[in-house]
């Protein structure tokens, strides 16, 4: 059970174990590989997006995660513990954001649902298309419309320049890429989001004490020594982009203990709004739990995405916070 510390007793204590578990963590992991040329892409993903803006108080750019981090057992990885998640939600959000005029930064899992094509079914691929005259291939009459639609939306996000996909496969690339995105998008200030629906995972074998090679069987039973995955919410609220607008997701099986979760999540880490989910009702329904209110957001429509109504409830919620937060600096 995760405890709360309301009390200041104690705080800088904890504060100061947390940077040495960040920075033990960060130091310890193998190097992020294509660092420079992910460092360059955001770069310039954030400046055209500035300049595409009316004035720089105007830009909107949303950090969405996406997907399971995997935990290596061997640095020369053959297994590895994975977490759950689909990579749906992120997909979705990420469609409805751009939609809404956000550009986003699709920080996701290699393999999982990517925005645009989360519909069109991975296995069954090859069966949207067939051969037509010669050697041509067309799309078939029966998912004409969804391939469509798929391929236009993707390429107008794309070429507008408002969607930027980085990916990543184990823990250590994903808090390594949040880090970079977040100094990254500090600069964006109030008109920065993240929205952390990735399921990160919550221990993890150091690098350094990781097996090199493939482990034996032939060892007999495993002993292994995983450390918890230190909470970066707060380095990223506090230090790495701290005026941003910051969304966290609460993932629980037992209904009783969800909400209840989703508060402490809210005030141990200082999140704005953190969406409280069901495993097996979270595609139908979501509760977002802010300081003063608890609002359940439901798809109206088997067919429709419950994403649609939260995104758009978000949104509201940004742009409330933006506005108090001019309103705040115009009386510094
Ligand atoms: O992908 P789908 O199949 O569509 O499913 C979507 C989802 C259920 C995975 C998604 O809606 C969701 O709930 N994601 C969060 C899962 C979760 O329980 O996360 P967590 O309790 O491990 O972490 C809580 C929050 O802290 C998350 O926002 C996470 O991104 C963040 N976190 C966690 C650990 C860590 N070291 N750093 C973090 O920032």
């Amino acid at each position: 059970m995760e405890s709360v510390n309301n009390s200041m007793d104690g705080c800088d204590d904890i504060q100061g174990v947390l940077s040495t578990e960040v920075k033990s963590f960060f130091d310890s992991a193998p190097p992020l590989k294509d660092y420079d040329h992910f460092s360059e892409k955001l770069k310039l993903f954030i400046s055209q997006n500035f300049q595409r803006s009316e004035n720089q108080n105007s830009t909107r750019i949303v950090c969405v995660t996406s997907g399971g981090t995997t935990v290596p057992l061997e640095q020369r990885c053959v297994r590895y513990l994975d977490n759950f998640s689909s990579g749906h939600r992120g997909a979705t959000s990420t469609e409805y954001f751009i939609k809404s005029g956000y550009a986003v930064i699709f920080l996701y899992r290699r393999g999982t649902c990517q925005p645009y094509s989360r519909n069109l079914g991975e296995e069954t691929f090859l069966e949207y298309f067939e051969p037509s005259k010669g050697t041509e291939i067309q799309v078939r009459q029966s998912h004409d419309e969804e391939v469509k639609n798929a391929v236009r939306d993707y390429h107008t996000a794309a070429e507008k320049g408002m969607l930027l996909k980085l990916p990543f496969t184990t823990i250590f690339e994903y808090l390594q890429l949040l880090k970079l995105v977040a100094l990254s998008m500090k600069c964006i200030g109030s008109g920065g989001i993240f929205y952390l629906a990735a399921a990160a995972s919550d221990f993890f074998v150091p690098w350094d004490s990781m097996a090199e090679h493939k482990i034996q069987s032939s060892g007999g039973p495993l002993d292994m020594r995983l450390i918890p995955v230190p909470k970066l919410l707060s380095v990223l609220r506090n230090e790495w982009a701290p005026s941003a607008f910051y969304i966290s997701f609460k993932l629980e099986t037992d209904s009783e203990i969800l909400l209840n979760k989703a508060d402490m999540a809210l005030k141990k880490y200082g999140m704005h709004a953190v969406v409280a989910n069901e495993l097996t009702t979270r595609k139908e329904e979501v509760v977002v739990v802010t300081s003063n209110k608890k609002i359940t957001v439901r798809r109206c429509h088997q067919d429709e995405d419950v994403e649609k109504p939260l995104i758009e409830l978000l949104i509201m919620q940004h742009s409330q916070y933006i506005q108090q937060k001019q309103l705040g600096n115009a009386y510094l």
